[in-house]
């Protein structure tokens, strides 16, 4: 009996935690959320919000450049998101006179917009659901190949039936672990050019000591602009094109937050886990995440360590620090976050009440009571070797630049054939061009250092017949782990700049592939790639596709099984709404988080002249002068950042946060890393989206980037809040 109390205590929690959360379809939400919108808060109906055949607030949000999101913010094409996001772009635009990164840039007019080639902007046309042509044929007794060809087949059948203009793109993608297929009419534009980003000591604020973190004071934005033919169509760079007129674009809001304003998140989500088993997500926070932050530990200490010495590696080696420190930071705040949060308890207590409720329904427990045991004993089944899987990746690919670099080179090394070495040496000149990229921020000392660390962890923890032995062994060889390293970048012609260029410029293609596939880094790569291809992977391969079948009936059953529960569909980089409030949180006992930071805290967290924390003089000069104009609070403050319950992740970064009348009130870019295990397990108590506040963003333009000019273009909306007393 108390058991039972006990769970339908967490199933109430469970269900009552599922309020603001969820990814949901925007065809979608008039049916699923529109109600719940309104009772939060929303003034829109779900039609201004997502509409096929008339303008709506979808018009105004792309993909930005395949992995980030991106927003309309004036009728000229002007296209919001975050400094992250833009960041390459700002990079390969930048020079050592002209370092767009380091001084931020603002272009004077149109004619100063700088082109960031390769960049991209993809918008949603319209949205159906082809679930019953996806399908079409597919039977439960089919072998898994066979149903996917089958799908295969109905999804290109589907794709050539479908109208669309001819700059337009079609896309079938699977939902809810392949139970339902939704299919994306696009269209992408080329032609996107960079307008204008503040220094990174505001868009990059706090770097990566802050990455993750609340209370947070980064102003990370960055403006484009995109152009389109003369019908407004894509088409690829001209400087005859003109701006993009979107079909809307977001008007932004001067009235600003307050704690408990409905808030919502329109943009392109790229994955989560919310439907997976007790032994899934355990696995993950209890045996893959610490193997992989304890890894990471120890590179990026090795790397911290030369960074601080030296302000050249400094330099070079920022970017793929903060790429590691960045995954790094969001496993460790999810393996912690689930323990404290009892994530594991609360995905018990569900199939706990999953497998009560099939018990008492007989065609129910006929067709689903194996499938909670069996992917139990499946995950255990496969631990070891995705264990296996991420020792070496981390180890051998990831961490490492001589083995990452001999890893990405294989294929073309090993492509080489004597009777016909055109495959080989017509991709010569683009590897020297990439070499030649890498080689420009390698140092080998620090390298060397994390080729040590990394080859100690693989040859002490993971297991001894999957290469861990041999590399052991050729430690004890060698005199340790720093003497192998040595030996290794010593003799091999990878780690040696002049040496590798030399080889490509000078010899003719049977040397070089000779030279390469006798080196010392590339045999030991050969060996544990053996080892990983031969024992790993090919393990991976026969379970994860049994897994997959599984889950795909797991899922299909939580929704029949749980019929009183709404079920969103895990993020798979597809345009999804979220929504909740504005809310500070408390992360630990007797600690409350406020909701708001403002330029204040900058200055708090001011360190003259260090990479993380130093502040612009003009800023300070703002600041002092408290010249706030019109972004400031009705108590003079000028806020930086926000945090609401929107449920968000990776793919989010750029996405507009909008108020109840859709109007713009924040850009979305991280989150809370207590709350980083929402990806498996949201959790309103503790999950918590971060954004930089409208009137952030429109103050470093106007009043510290003397941009004001680009304001004229924009809609700044105001009064339009009732304010709360
Ligand atoms: N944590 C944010 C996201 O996941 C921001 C990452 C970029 N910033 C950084 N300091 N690494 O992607
Ligand atoms: N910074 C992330 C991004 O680049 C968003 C934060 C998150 O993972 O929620 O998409």
């Amino acid at each position: 009996m108390q058991k039972r109390l006990f769970l339908l205590l967490f199933l109430a929690l469970y269900c009552s935690s599922v309020k603001s959360q969820g990814m949901w379809i925007p065809s979608l939400i008039e049916k699923q959320n529109e109600k719940d919108m309104k009772a939060l808060g929303l003034k829109l109906k779900a039609d201004d919000i997502y509409a096929p055949a008339h303008p709506s607030i979808k018009d105004a949000i792309c993909q930005f450049d395949g992995g980030c999101t991106g927003e309309m913010i004036s009728s000229e094409g002007l296209l919001l998101t975050n400094h992250h996001c833009g960041f390459d772009a700002i990079q390969q635009l930048s020079s050592l006179e002209n370092n767009y990164i380091e001084n931020g840039y603002w272009a004077k007019d149109r004619s100063t917009e700088l082109p960031a080639e390769g960049v991209t902007a993809m918008f949603v046309t319209r949205i159906e659901d082809v679930t019953l042509v996806a399908l079409q044929g597919v039977t439960d007794g089919m072998a898994e190949r066979e149903r996917q060809s089958q799908i295969d087949k109905n999804i290109a059948g589907l794709k050539s039936a479908t109208k669309k203009e001819k700059w337009e793109d079609i896309e079938v993608r699977p939902f809810y672990n392949g139970n339902q297929y939704y299919l994306f009419v696009t269209q992408t534009f080329k032609d996107v050019r960079f307008v204008g980003a503040p220094p990174s000591s505001i868009g990059k604020f706090g770097a990566d000591t802050d990455n993750w973190v609340w209370p947070r004071h980064t102003g990370d934005f960055s403006i484009f602009r995109i152009y389109a033919d003369k019908d407004n169509h894509p088409a690829a760079y001209s400087k005859d094109n003109k701006p993009y007129r979107p079909g809307h674009f977001l008007p932004i809001s001067l009235d600003g937050v307050e704690e408990g304003d409905f808030s919502m998140v329109y943009g392109f989500p790229g994955a989560t886990n919310e439907y997976l088993t007790e032994a899934a997500i355990r696995q993950t926070g209890e045996v893959l995440d610490p193997a992989r932050v304890a890894i990471r530990d120890r590179a990026l200490k090795v790397m911290d360590g030369f960074m601080r010495k030296d302000p050249a590696v400094k330099i070079s080696y920022v970017a793929r620090y903060a790429s590691i420190a960045n995954a790094w930071k969001k496993w460790l705040g999810e393996m912690q976050g689930m323990k404290t949060y009892k994530a594991y308890d609360k995905k018990a207590a569900y199939e706990a009440e999953f497998t009560a409720r099939i018990q008492q329904n007989p065609d129910w427990n006929v067709r689903y009571k194996n499938l909670l045991p069996r992917l139990r004993q499946l995950y255990k089944d496969i631990e070891p070797y995705a264990l296996g899987r991420d020792y070496y990746l981390e180890t051998m690919v990831r961490n490492n630049e001589i083995m990452g670099t001999v890893s990405s080179l294989s294929g073309w090394i090993n492509s080489y054939d004597p009777k016909n070495e055109a495959v080989f040496s017509d991709k010569l000149s683009r590897i020297k061009n990439s070499m030649a990229g890498f080689y420009k921020d390698y140092h080998p000392q620090v390298d060397e250092a994390v080729l040590a660390a990394m080859m100690e962890m693989y040859g002490e923890n993971a297991r001894a017949e999957w290469g861990a032995a041999d590399v052991k062994y050729m430690a004890k060889d060698a005199g340790g782990y720093t003497a192998l390293a040595k030996n290794l970048m010593e003799q091999s012609v990878f780690a040696q700049r002049s040496k590798f260029m030399d080889l490509l410029e000078t010899q003719k293609p049977a040397e070089i592939a000779n030279t390469l596939k006798n080196d010392l880094a590339f045999k030991l790569w050969e060996k544990l790639q053996g080892f990983y291809t031969g024992q790993i992977q090919s393990k991976l391969q026969e379970l994860q596709p049994q897994i997959n079948l599984l889950q795909r009936q797991y899922m299909a059953a939580q929704m029949e099984v749980f019929k009183e529960k709404r079920f969103f569909p895990d993020a798979n980089s597809t345009l999804r709404l979220t929504y909740g409030k504005i809310r500070g949180f408390s992360p630990k006992d007797a600690v409350q988080y406020e909701f708001q930071t403002d330029l204040d805290g900058v200055m708090e967290k001011y360190i003259p002249g260090d990479y993380e924390f130093d502040v612009p003089q003009k800023l300070i000069n703002l600041w002092k002068a408290k010249d706030y104009g019109q972004y400031a609070t009705t108590d003079g403050r000028l806020p930086v950042a926000c945090i609401g319950t929107n449920h968000t992740t990776g793919g989010n970064s750029g996405s507009p946060a909008l108020d109840a009348h859709g109007n713009l009130i924040g850009l979305n870019f991280d989150r809370v890393w207590e709350g980083t295990m929402s990806d498996l397990n949201y959790d309103p108590a503790i999950c918590r989206n971060i954004m930089v506040d409208a009137r952030y963003i429109l103050f470093i333009v106007d009043k510290f980037g003397g941009a004001g000019y680009l304001l004229n273009e924009m809609k700044l909306v105001k009064g339009k809040k009732k304010r709360k007393k």
